[in-house]
């Protein structure tokens, strides 16, 4: 039995902490899966740390989808989370509809994700829940936004944190059965997370969410360059490196392979 978006929502009641990751092939997903991941996210962030884009904008659906089908046949435990990319669900609710129903047929995942808050997106959050298409939330930082927002911390002045807090209760009252928190204040993400029934999952939002994500990459050291909030828990980056130079010294110095 997989994950269910009942059951992040029984968890917050227990306190018991959320992990999310990102996955965006087979191999990776199914390595984080066996591990024990609770959420994996194939997150717009694909565009970045996987396409080599400057920003997560030029990402397409098709593209999403892709990698989409790859992590879902990796994953036999975790709850699947798709973002819907930039200008696939923001021009209206059918918009956003088309394309969450395309993620859901095709894939075979259980949910979507989708930036921003009240009051454009509770609308179409809450006719994507009422055709039963489960909706992730994401506010603070939202990097669909990076021309208007940059890659700063949100919610720094009371009114800009007062703010997301109700982009952050319009999005459970329209039926999000879950919301990213993305770089704000730590005791902002505590206040919205004791005032939401639903699970707040925070990156860069401080200890008190009801569970944490994080870019894969990043954790695995993979990334060029990663936001101050991420961990790396191993170098990869050095690792690979080394195993192509050891290699490639190897093959040069004939000792690679033996006879
Ligand atoms: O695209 C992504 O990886 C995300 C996470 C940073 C939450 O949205």
């Amino acid at each position: 039995m997989s994950v269910t978006t009942h059951q992040l929502i029984q968890w917050k009641q227990q306190r018991r902490s959320i992990v999310a990751l990102t996955a965006y092939d087979y191999a990776i997903a199914q390595l984080i899966d066996q591990a024990g991941v609770d959420i994996i996210l194939v997150g717009d962030s694909l565009a970045m740390t996987v396409l080599g884009y400057e920003t997560t904008l030029p990402l397409t659906l098709d593209e999403i989808l892709h990698h989409a089908k790859a992590v879902r046949r990796g994953v036999k435990q975790a709850l699947i989370v798709v973002d819907l990319p930039f200008l696939t669900y923001q021009e209206s609710p059918q918009q956003a509809m088309h394309s969450a129903g395309r993620v859901l047929k095709e894939t075979g995942v259980q949910a979507v994700k989708l930036e921003g808050g009240y009051p454009a997106m509770a609308t179409t959050i809450s006719q994507l829940t009422s055709a039963g298409i489960p909706v992730m939330g994401h506010v603070g930082l939202t990097p669909q936004s990076v021309h208007q927002l940059g890659y700063k911390k949100q919610g720094k002045t009371v009114e800009a944190g007062e703010r997301i807090l109700q982009e952050a209760i319009a999005l459970q009252e329209a039926g999000a059965f879950a919301v990213v928190l993305e770089h704000i204040p730590a005791d902002l993400a505590d206040r919205i997370t004791q005032k939401l029934t639903i699970p707040t999952i925070g990156i860069g939002a401080g200890p008190h969410c009801d569970g944490q994500v994080l870019v894969t990459s990043d954790l695995l050291g993979l990334s060029e360059k990663q936001p101050p909030f991420a961990k790396a828990y191993v170098n990869l980056r050095e690792t690979i490196t080394q195993a192509v130079k050891d290699y490639s010294l190897e093959v040069r110095e004939n000792k690679f392979p033996n006879s």
